[in-house]
């Protein structure tokens, strides 16, 4: 059996470099400059092209553009939903329907298809304002705004497709809640679903949770979580898959649930029909060769519980001026030794550059969280380049 990854970030380069070291044979589809250490690299021409892919082997999607395409609806050996349920991540509108249909604890929502419904919508809710795209937004689609005023001046540009290039259309407003952010992962088969260790992601920019959001800063693992809660949040998971059911659709792959605790309440604010990234990264480094049992098992339909062996931190190097304008082209000199799983980064006459905001994530691993975050730290202190920027408080 050989294994076909689908993407090109960290969590591609992680997911294929655990298989790797199990023995598997991989290909990457594209890949980046640090896949081609642990497997071939592709040109990645389309989901036609991997129509002749054997059915012996797996095809693993990284990231959802290639299941929202439909991967899974051209391929039977895919791990991951096909077309039409990869819908609950590709549109809030019908996740946020699905989710009231079988009652599943999420914010109290309203949709808006024009800007005076929105006027009308926004009236039944109190600052601050949550407003989201119905479509996928590369992470972009979420207003939180104070004013009224202005959630309806941003979400109406929203709906007419003047506020994020390729976004438009219908806005979910959500009820804004405090809590804790959590993200849960599972592999899923049908109604079997087996949730991995839990994983804490940092997605704004600097130290304190202050900036913008981006794709994540960092990770660490596995985060403790009372017992009463993580019942609570297989709940979720087996009400989820129930609706997947009823809706007459079945589900393959990872499923990842974007949760607020709120009063000790898990409310779910969002699917993806993937695993995280940067929660892959440690998701596998606490346990290379568990993720890949587990991986297989879940595919075959029977569950294995993913055991970490270790804690494991992820320091995500980003290249100045991420998210929006990140300086590329930069020469990377890297450490001898270390775990580092590569995002954007080119190879150039031999030599690795900068080629995207999230350019490498320094891994560590160790018996304990201090341990491992200490060596994620050295790693990234190591690694040069120009613009290179990082978060100091992962995992402290
Ligand atoms: P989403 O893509 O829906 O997960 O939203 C992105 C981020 O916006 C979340 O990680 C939260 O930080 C924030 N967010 C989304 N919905 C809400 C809500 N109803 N209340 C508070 N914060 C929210
Ligand atoms: N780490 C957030 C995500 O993968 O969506």
């Amino acid at each position: 059996m050989r294994v076909h990854v689908l993407g090109s970030g960290g969590r591609e380069h992680a997911m294929g470099w655990a298989f790797k070291k199990c023995g598997f044979e991989v290909h990457f589809y594209p890949g980046n400059a640090g896949t081609k250490r642990d497997g071939v690299n592709h040109p990645y021409k389309g989901l036609d092209a991997l129509k002749d892919l054997s059915e012996d082997d797996l095809i693993l999607p990284g990231s959802e553009e290639f299941l929202v395409e439909g991967v899974a609806n051209l391929k039977k050996n895919v791990f991951g939903p096909v077309r039409e349920a990869a819908r609950l991540e590709s549109s809030k509108v019908f996740a946020k329907e699905f989710m009231k249909k079988y009652g599943i604890r999420t914010p109290r929502f309203e949709i808006a298809r024009n800007p005076d419904e929105l006027r009308e919508k926004l009236k039944r809710f109190s600052p601050p304002y949550v407003i989201k795209a119905d479509g996928l937004a590369r992470g972009k689609g979420v207003l939180i705004v104070s004013g009224e005023e202005e959630a309806l001046e941003k979400g109406s540009k929203l709906i007419n497709g003047q506020l994020i290039e390729g976004v438009k259309g219908p806005v979910v407003v959500d009820e804004y809640l405090t809590g804790e952010e959590l993200s849960a992962i599972a592999v899923v088969n049908g109604r079997k679903f087996s949730i991995f260790p839990f994983v804490r992601d940092y997605k704004r920019l600097m130290d304190g949770d202050r900036g913008p959001n981006t794709g994540g800063m960092g990770s660490w693992g596995p985060v403790n979580i009372a017992e009463s809660l993580l019942g609570k949040i297989e709940e979720l998971f087996d009400r989820t898959l129930w609706g997947v059911e009823m809706e007459g659709l079945t589900y393959k792959g990872f499923l990842y649930l974007g949760l607020m605790i709120h009063d000790g309440e898990p409310f779910i604010l969002e699917y993806n029909v993937r695993s995280g990234d940067p929660e892959t990264e440690v998701i596998v480094a606490m346990n290379p060769a568990g993720f890949v049992e587990t991986v297989l098992s879940a595919f075959r339909g029977e569950m294995k519980k993913l055991e970490p062996k270790c804690y494991a931190v992820d320091v995500v190097l980003a290249s100045q001026g991420y998210p929006d304008t990140p300086l590329k082209g930069k020469e990377i000199s890297l450490p001898e030794d270390g775990l580092i799983f590569f995002a954007g980064v080119e190879e150039r006459n031999g030599r690795f550059v900068t080629a995207g905001g999230r350019v490498l994530h320094c891994m560590g691993t160790g018996a304990t969280k201090e341990e491992a975050r200490k060596r994620a730290y050295e790693l990234a202190e190591a690694v040069q380049f120009e613009g290179k920027i990082f978060r100091r408080d992962i995992a402290s």
